[in-house]
């Protein structure tokens, strides 16, 4: 593609995110930029300390798990527009991304080394049916093409999106609907949430709900539902096939209040403002990224990059023994596999919001730009994605994942020696980390991905969610309004006829953990309580840790108990420490939330990946998405949990592991009309990995190491 045909192609995403954009606020003009003064314009995010990445048009892959660049994609693009069963009929194209070589070759690969064959892997829609495809590159041929048996659809496409508004915001039905409730059709904002899949008559075709919201006189529209109104869209056919209207009488909540964008006026509302802040790195960061993708910091690489579906990838994760000098694997690869969202209540307008929001929108392509200096801080390098339209067409997601080390004034490790020992001793060390974050826009939910590296080898996985509730409109505006069993409250008042209808959130990754290669056990290191024999102990009882090696995966599904502690390791047996113990990798979940829907319940039999909080399957190429690769109406056909029942073994052997981190939400006032981030971890942390505290020889910060900023009360 010459240059002038990618900057048209470029100019189109723009146009249909706006359209898009338009659609949600049809008769506004769009201001994209916000009105935040501070807000810092591209030109200046790319004066970073960082070169940007070659240009995308040039670009060529260095490493094999490099993302397909736009030559790649257009050529992909020609190969398919000449395949015979594609033309003259191009079809929707829902995914395309490169088909990852096989992982062998991938861990035999040194940089210098030719790279393996460029493959790409397309899922197509055509008729209704979902077509799988791999592409080869340098052969410039369709390798392979089968219909996807499973149910489902792919994940949809901004052309989806698009078209289910525009036939909403044309029926005449609809459109007295939206009369009836007093709001202007000028003044109408939809959002499109998935149906899930719960009754025959919506099975066999493609469908979406459409719900809309007045955006008069403010951005916020989530807070101004036009409730019980819900339009269900056939993609395919571009036609309404029900409006069910249930909630006349329910006013549109006013909306007060309730824009949130920054105006200056706000600072007089705080009393004590915080002064500016910002991280000092005299030397600049002491990161870099190699090729575009290989990031190196202190004694951590790895590759880094953005995926449509995942969001953000992290792979070839290799941490420095600092015994040897020698770079040791700890994961292959690890990302977001999928977000599952149930809302809790079963009303007509609301018993199918039960998204699953990487297999039916994707959280790559819901990451927006990060807010340079807000997002991310100013030592930050950014990193764009390079993704793929429905018409099969590339464009870039720009400046989507930021690269940052952060220093939160945390303690890496210290000791004080009490004077009474006659040691005069004071030791700390600073706790200087590296994070890559992602943070996707999946409609009214902004969700916060952090993968944050530590020197002593952990790795902190952490979500943040903030945004806007998915709100309820109702009668009351006050709680002593609210009969005690009124069925329609299935959350808390949060503002005037607004109600916040609790609901949960799981993540699920998937960690592919090669802990000094693939072949890993799963060692469950179980707490028990021993009790001592009369007499034996003055003591009565006291714990004991029990190792079991999990043989299948039966033995590796695992649900959290407080009250039956255990630790998981993932261990490589062949590879053991000084002392004979085997290296090792433990997950250690923070605070975290379990499903309590029926499990048979459709929703939960579609997300029947958060049964468990932790799974281990053995590595299958195929098995990537825990909701399956179709997970748009899927009834559940193709999840980690099926997988699972096969119950095959794991002990010794190239192993997944996989983690749901799961938040309840009951709103309250504070959430209202857009939340506090709130977030919650999980870790990966060595254990008998190193030889010993792999951080002893850290230095500390010394006086004339660092710029002078100094609180003002200590003058
Ligand atoms: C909606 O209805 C009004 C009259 O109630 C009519 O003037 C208008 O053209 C209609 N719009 C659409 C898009 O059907
Ligand atoms: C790999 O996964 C796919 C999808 O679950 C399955 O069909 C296939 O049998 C699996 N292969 C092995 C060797 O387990």
């Amino acid at each position: 593609m010459d240059t002038n045909a990618y900057l048209r192609s470029y100019i189109m995403f723009i146009l249909v995110l706006f359209l898009c954009a338009g659609l949600w606020f049809p008769s506004s003009k769009l201001n994209l930029e916000g009105s935040r003064p501070w807000r810092i314009s591209r030109g200046s995010i790319s004066k970073s300390h960082f070169p940007k990445p070659s240009h995308h048009l040039t670009r060529t892959p260095h490493h094999p798990l490099d993302p397909l660049t736009i030559p790649e994609i257009n050529r992909v693009r020609s190969i398919l527009s000449s395949y015979p069963p594609f033309s003259p009929a191009f079809p929707a194209i829902h995914s395309l991304s490169l088909d990852e070589p096989d992982k062998l070759r991938v861990l035999y690969w040194k940089k210098g080394d030719p790279l393996p064959p460029r493959r790409a892997s397309i899922v197509a829609l055509v008729h209704g049916q979902t077509h799988v495809l791999v592409v080869g590159l340098d052969s410039g041929r369709v390798i392979s093409h089968a219909i996807h048996a499973g149910s489902g659809y792919p994940v949809l496409s901004t052309n989806d999106i698009l078209a289910a508004a525009e036939v909403t915001l044309t029926d005449t039905e609809f459109n007295k609907s939206v009369a009836a409730r007093g709001v202007e059709l000028s003044d109408v904002a939809c959002i499109t949430p998935s149906p899930g899949w719960f009754r025959p008559d919506e099975e066999g075709r493609r469908v979406i709900k459409v719900q809309c919201f007045s955006k008069q006189g403010t951005p916020n529209f989530y807070m101004r539902p036009i409730e019980g109104l819900t339009v269900t869209v056939d993609l395919d056919r571009r036609e309404v096939v029900k409006i069910s209207d249930t909630g006349g009488g329910i006013p549109v909540p006013k909306g007060t209040n309730t824009d949130y964008r920054y105006c200056p006026k706000d600072r007089t509302r705080r009393k004590d403002p915080i002064n500016p802040i910002s991280l000092e790195q005299p030397n600049g960061p002491s990161f870099r990224v190699e090729d575009g993708h290989t990031v190196k910091w202190a004694n951590w690489c790895f590759h880094l990059k953005a995926d449509q579906r995942a969001g953000l990838v992290v792979s070839r994760v290799k941490v420095v023994d600092p015994e040897t000098g020698r770079w040791r694997s700890v994961m292959y690869q690890g990302m977001a596999s999928e977000l599952f969202v149930p809302y809790m209540d079963p009303e007509e307008g609301w018993y199918f919001k039960t998204y699953m929001d990487a297999g039916e929108f994707g959280l790559g392509a819901t990451a927006m730009e990060l807010v340079a200096l807000n997002d991310c801080p100013r030592n930050s390098y950014y990193m764009d994605g390079v993704f793929v339209a429905a018409d099969g067409k590339p464009f870039v997601q720009a400046n989507m994942i930021c690269v940052f080390e952060r220093h939160a004034g945390e303690i890496a490790w210290r000791h004080a020696e009490s004077p009474l020992t006659g040691f005069k001793i004071r030791e700390a060390r600073p706790k200087v980390t590296l994070v890559a974050r992602m943070a996707a826009s999946v409609g009214n939910y902004d969700y916060i991905f952090d993968w944050e590296f530590q020197t002593d080898g952990l790795i902190r996985i952490k979500v943040g969610l903030s945004g806007m509730l998915m709100v309820k409109g109702t009668p009351y505006e006050h709680v002593n309004q609210v009969p005690d069993d009124d069925p329609h409250m299935t959350g808390g008042l949060v503002s005037e006829n607004v109600v916040g209808v609790v609901h949960d959130h799981y993540v699920t990754f998937r960690l592919d953990m090669d802990v000094d290669g693939p072949d890993n056990s799963l060692v469950r290191v179980d707490l028990v309580k021993e009790e001592t024999a009369p007499g034996e102990s003055p003591r009565r009882s006291y714990l004991r840790a029990r190792r079991r090696v999990a043989k299948s995966e039966d033995d590796a599904r695992i649900k959290l108990k407080l009250y039956e502690p255990s630790e998981f390791h993932l261990v490589n047996p062949s590879r053991t420490s000084r002392l004979g113990n085997p290296a090792g990798y433990k997950v250690v979940p923070g605070s975290n939330a379990a499903s309590l829907l029926d499990l048979n319940d459709p929703p939960q039999l579609r997300s029947a990946f958060t049964n468990n909080q932790i799974w281990v399957t053995p590595y299958n190429k195929s098995e990537r998405w825990a909701g399956g690769l179709t997970a748009y109406q899927s009834k559940g056909d193709d999840t980690l949990a099926v997988w699972s029942e096969r119950n095959r073994p794991i002990e010794n052997r190239d192993i997944v592991m996989w983690y749901t981190l799961g938040f309840h939400h009951v709103p309250c006032q504070e959430d209202y009309p857009v939340m506090p981030t709130v977030s919650s971890s999980f870790h990966l942390k060595p254990v008998n990995f190193f030889e010993s505290n792999p951080i002893l020889g850290a230095a500390p910060n010394l006086e004339g190491d660092l710029p002078v900023c100094r609180a003002a009360s200590s003058f």
